[in-house]
């Protein structure tokens, strides 16, 4: 984009346009007062939609009852206009960040209501026509897919949401009206209940147009089965986005995690490039200073794009090749163009085992990092490894080189070891792939 601040590297690609070519948008949340200098330049340059991270929750535009403080949420859409940005508006009705009145207020069922919908009508109505995504209604789901117990779902029922969307496509209609929630990116119980939820809403002629997947992941554990979720969604008629990325990881943060968490960012922006009706990501903050991870889950964090010194990490380099990106990067690893994999126990006693496994690159290139995936055939499990970083979800396996033997030139090898827990059986894997490409097993 012409007029705005270069990315920090000349050749760096800018997620914004790419994001444009592809027909979608690449989105940050932001911390209001931060956007000046080297955040604001960066904000503005790479993303074409921004997320207020706080500024527009009810606790923060409504402190104390019938007083207003729009200071943070304005700065923030005039910040867009001004940088030809789309809002999220984020977000409307949630059980969290409300304000004391409220939480702590004691009020009849009708009067809860008349102030939910007053709320509503209030603040999309002040920003009508600026606003391109509402999360009208924000994590209204337990882990097990039944309905939150919230101070609105307690008092009014299911019908809260309802009424919040029919309250705020009246106050903005041209606004498309989300649903989000965490937890709800893979198949599931969760999913399985906001699936139900949004089939009820749209039965009822409620106005939704979206439901948003907030994707708070795990290094290690992007559900495999996200892009199928993503489109069940959209078969049933609604948009869908991912709202508020991030893959965190326990600190301090590996060589080998961060290649992982590069193509973990551009696995979740492929799968929603691959649905039609998936709208745009939208990254949970785009720099490691500007993260909730480390505030909320001690001992995480590393979990956006960037790092603190507004650097682009490889997961940026992974963004920008799934919208196309052909430059390279953020430690390319080159393509896999033979592989052998041996896989062998050395040892075993009545619930453990002990592995080796031997990586070798039969291609004629070199590789630049790598990550072995295999499904273990009989319910086994890892329970700690050396000279790779392994993970496991479900049956599935990913290791990730070390920092040590993450290079293997062509005709070479790397090992690393494990230890797993078996019971019944101990049958070895079959088949494995490397960074993607199916290896031979020797
Ligand atoms: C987080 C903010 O990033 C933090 O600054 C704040 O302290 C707590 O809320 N799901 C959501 C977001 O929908 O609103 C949350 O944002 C993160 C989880």
């Amino acid at each position: 984009m012409v007029g705005f601040a270069a990315p920090a590297h000349a050749a760096d690609p800018v997620l914004r346009d790419l994001a444009t070519a592809k027909g979608t948008y690449y989105g940050t949340a932001v911390t209001g007062s931060k956007l000046t200098g080297t955040y604001g330049s960066v904000t503005g340059a790479q993303f074409d939609s921004i997320t207020p991270g706080n500024e527009m929750k009810w606790g923060s535009v409504e402190p104390t009852r019938g007083s207003f403080n729009w200071a943070g949420a304005d700065g923030i859409v005039n910040f867009a206009e001004a940088h030809g940005q789309k809002v999220r508006g984020h977000t409307l009705v949630w059980h969290s960040q409300m304000p004391n009145w409220l939480a702590n207020g004691t009020f009849s069922d009708a009067e809860l209501r008349t102030i939910t919908t007053g709320h509503v009508t209030t603040e999309v109505a002040r920003y009508k026509g600026r606003i391109d995504h509402w999360d009208v209604v924000n994590e209204p789901l337990n882990e097990d897919g039944t309905m939150r117990a919230s101070k609105f779902y307690t008092q009014l029922g299911e019908s809260y949401i309802a009424d919040a969307f029919r309250a705020a496509r009246a106050a903005d209609p041209a606004a498309k009206l989300y649903i989000n929630d965490y937890n709800t990116d893979g198949t599931g119980a969760k999913s399985n209940g906001m699936y139900s939820l949004v089939q009820r809403l749209k039965a009822q002629g409620v106005p939704i147009d979206g439901v948003g997947f907030q994707g708070h992941l795990i290094l290690g554990q992007v559900p495999s089965t996200l892009q199928a979720n993503l489109q069940r969604f959209a078969d049933l008629g609604v948009d869908v986005a991912i709202t508020e990325l991030d893959i965190r990881m326990t600190l301090p943060a590996t060589d080998a995690e961060l290649a992982q968490q590069k193509a973990e960012f551009k696995a979740v922006t492929s799968a929603c490039l691959a649905v039609t009706r998936c709208k745009g990501v939208t990254v949970w903050g785009f720099t490691d200073s500007d993260s909730w991870i480390p505030d909320v889950f001690p001992g995480q964090g590393a979990a956006t794009p960037y790092d603190a010194n507004f650097q682009p990490k490889p997961a940026y380099y992974g963004i920008a090749e799934a919208l196309g990106w052909t430059g390279g990067g953020g430690g390319d690893p080159g393509p896999v163009t033979g592989c052998a994999v041996s896989y062998a126990v050395q040892s075993q006693w009545n619930t453990g085992f002990t592995a080796g496994v031997t990586v070798r690159n039969t291609g004629s290139s070199a590789i630049d990092g790598w990550t072995l995936k295999w499904t273990w055939p009989s319910g086994q499990s890892v329970t700690s490894a050396w000279n790779a970083t392994v993970s496991q979800s479900g049956t599935q396996v990913t290791a990730v080189n070390a920092a040590h033997n993450g290079a293997i030139a062509a005709g070479g090898s790397a090992t690393f070891g494990f230890n797993g827990a078996w019971s019944g059986g101990n049958t070895a894997p079959s088949t494995f792939t490397l960074n993607g490409a199916a290896c031979t097993t020797a």
